[in-house]
């Protein structure tokens, strides 16, 4: 079984590598072919462009930014989809909207090709440990056969539902985790103007129900103001408003997500795009914090 890996960035570099410590035979590309270097060993080989690598490989993953990345490489010009074998699968590990991934597998659909969304849930460090959750929609068959990667790449997977039904799952995590980090950011923001220490705080919510157990894996980067990126603002940016745009698509009312989603782009501005999503706390510490 030849697998295919495009995309490697943050995730998508760890990712591959578990793949490749288990000694499976991998055809690799990247926008950026530096990022790859690392890994091009026996079992890794580096192919020029999406469709050359597609073309013989049995199962392609993609770990790509955005909806439109993800269009450009599967359908765009020089896109894998019109050289990829009748009968392979297509697993889309990237975060983009349900409505996308169900056009995706339409696509596929014309290519007698399979198709699984497949984003992921968990960071830089779970996808470095092979701790991920994957979260899939597809067909039950693509997704037994897909298992053992899964269970290569991550700790788990949910089989959530048909075709975009896995992006729809990613939707509502992300929705949540945009606007919890924003919430706790604030309260820090108000505690300190209020006069009680950065560490009080941490040590208080931290121990608190309201708080999401991200927050602890950020108190380092927070406490440090060192925000190399684990998950890029930008992306979080990104997600919220792929959530608004299912929430509309949908016909229902998100207020909140909209407001959030308009913060980070704000941050984003103002030189946050690159750092981890975590540094929402250093921009509203500059623009409201205490001076
Ligand atoms: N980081 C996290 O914690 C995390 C967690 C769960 C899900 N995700 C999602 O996983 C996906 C990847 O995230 P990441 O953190 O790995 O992002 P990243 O480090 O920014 O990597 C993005 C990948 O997309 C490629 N790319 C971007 N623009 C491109 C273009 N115009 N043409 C071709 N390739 C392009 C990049 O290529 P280059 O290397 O050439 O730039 C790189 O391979 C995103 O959808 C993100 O929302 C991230």
């Amino acid at each position: 079984m030849k697998i295919g890996f495009i995309g490697f960035g943050i995730m998508g570099s760890a990712m591959a590598a578990n793949l490749a410590k288990e000694g499976y035979h991998l055809l690799v590309h990247n926008r950026t072919k530096d990022k790859v270097e690392p890994l091009l060993k026996n079992n890794v080989a580096w192919k020029g462009s999406p469709a050359e690598l597609a073309a013989e490989v049995d199962i392609v993953f993609t770990m790509l930014s955005t909806p439109e990345v993800v269009y450009d490489i599967s359908c765009g010009e020089d896109g894998f989809l019109a050289a990829i074998k009748p009968g392979s699968i297509w697993v889309d590990c990237s975060t983009v909207n349900p409505s996308f991934s169900s056009q995706m597998a339409q696509r596929c659909r014309e290519h007698a090709v399979g198709f699984l969304d497949a984003p992921v849930s968990g960071s830089k460090i779970p996808a470095e440990r092979g701790e991920l959750l994957f979260l899939v929609g597809g067909a039950e068959d693509h997704v037994t056969g897909c298992a053992p990667y899964f269970h290569v790449m991550g700790k788990k997977y949910v089989h959530v539902g048909g075709n975009g039904m896995g992006s729809a799952m990613k939707m509502v995590i992300n929705l949540i985790l945009g606007e919890a980090m924003f919430a706790f950011s604030e309260g820090m923001v108000l505690g300190e103007a209020l006069g009680i220490s950065q560490h009080m705080l941490f040590d208080v919510l931290l121990g608190s129900p309201v708080v999401a157990p991200l927050m602890a894996l950020k108190r380092e980067k927070m406490e440090k103001g060192n925000y190399s990126p684990e998950f890029p603002l930008q992306w979080v940016q990104k997600d919220l408003h792929l959530a608004a745009q299912t929430a509309f698509e949908q016909g229902v009312s998100l207020p909140g997500v909209n407001v959030v989603k308009e913060i980070y782009a704000l941050a984003k501005r103002r030189g946050f795009a690159q750092s981890d999503l975590s540094a929402i706390y250093k921009f509203l510490k500059e623009q409201s914090g205490p001076s």
